[in-house]
């Protein structure tokens, strides 16, 4: 038998077979039927014992050859199916970009959020700085300080929640500005807002809830007066509300601040008219205000022969309503997604 002969007619054979070898398992079973135990070339080498000496060696070259040369067909062909496997699989997985986008509806800011924000940037241009605090106040923090002594009659303007005998929720953001002027020791001027959560031991109807949203300020300087106060309102009112908007002050009372003023803004409505909105009268109640009691300066650490200041502080939600003719506050926190999106 004329064994080169024979293996090129193998290998021709296995190119053949590989032609139509499509997985793994195919060309396994091609290799084992080429090169396994019971292949023809493997029992070629049965046929040594039947060589002289001076053939054996070439014999056995050309059949390791032949061997080696199979072999390599199969690991091409290998070789081959790993890259189509690996491309099937990025063609599969391409990301076909001019497909339509499913239906998303990306969310936003919420509607008191976006005020807070919006008031915070008014008087951050104006160089205040913007200050937090605990929810969980002191009653010295959230009363005593600011001239409610325990007991004080006024202390029914704000039905508070207690945790214990000492510690409530925040009734106010007041207690901040005190932390803050505690904080700068008596010795430089104070300019700052103090937004958070405030709560207030209420039965939630149309115009009250337990929990809201409170913009406090506080100046504290030396030849601060009640003009100055006067001046920052009607910026902010502006601001907040539109330019052709004017503001009045009305003498009020807070325990905190004296004299105390409550401060309305011409009605959008009506521009001053009067109309049902702001029931007749040309103007709607925004925020209270005043000049920081001397009281509460010394408390907090300020000589009030030398500084004096002004505090104010608005509900958020109040803002909201009257901006948006908001009818009931309880449209805030009950997340209907009509409600919540109108506002984009
Ligand atoms: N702390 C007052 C409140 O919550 C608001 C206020 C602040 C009034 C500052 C006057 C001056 O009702």
């Amino acid at each position: 038998m004329d064994i080169q002969k024979r293996i090129e007619e193998l290998e021709e054979a296995l190119k053949k077979e590989l032609e139509n070898v499509k997985t793994m398992n195919d060309l396994q079973n091609v290799k084992s039927k080429f090169l396994g135990k019971k292949a023809e070339i493997s029992g070629f080498m049965k046929h040594m014992k039947d060589l002289s000496n001076d053939e054996k060696p070439a014999f056995g070259k050309k059949v390791n050859e032949g061997k080696q040369r199979l072999s390599a067909l199969i690991e091409e062909k290998r070789e081959a199916l790993r890259k189509a496997a690996i491309e099937e699989k990025l063609r599969q997985e391409t990301i076909d970009v001019t497909l339509d986008a499913p239906d998303f509806t990306p969310g936003g800011v919420h509607i008191l959020n976006r005020i807070v924000e919006e008031i915070e940037d008014i008087f951050v241009g104006m160089g205040y700085k913007i200050k937090e605090g605990p929810e969980i106040e002191t009653d010295e923090m959230n009363f005593e300080k600011l001239n409610l002594p325990k007991d004080h009659p006024a202390r029914d303007m704000q039905d508070s929640l207690y945790i214990t005998e000492e510690l409530l929720l925040r009734t106010h953001t007041s207690p901040v500005q005190v932390r803050t002027m505690l904080e700068y020791g008596g010795k430089k001027p104070v300019k700052i807002i103090c937004p958070g959560k405030v709560y207030r031991r209420d039965d939630d109807d149309a115009t009250h809830s337990h929990q809201f949203l409170q913009i406090e300020g506080l100046v504290v300087d030396k030849n601060t007066t009640m003009s100055d106060l006067k001046g920052t309102l009607n910026t902010i009112a502006k601001a907040m509300f539109g330019e052709e908007r004017e503001i009045r002050l009305r003498p009020s009372y807070f325990p905190f601040t004296e004299p105390s003023v409550e401060v309305d803004v011409t009605c959008a409505n009506c521009a001053g008219e009067g109309c049902n909105i702001c029931k007749q009268t040309g103007y709607i109640e925004i925020l209270g205000a005043g000049m920081v009691n001397d009281f509460v300066l010394k408390e907090s650490g300020y000589d009030p022969k030398i500084y004096q200041g002004f505090a104010f502080g608005l509900g958020i939600e109040r803002v909201a309503m009257l901006k948006y003719g908001i009818e009931d506050i309880r449209h805030f926190y009950t997340n209907d997604l009509r409600f919540n999106t109108q506002f984009k």
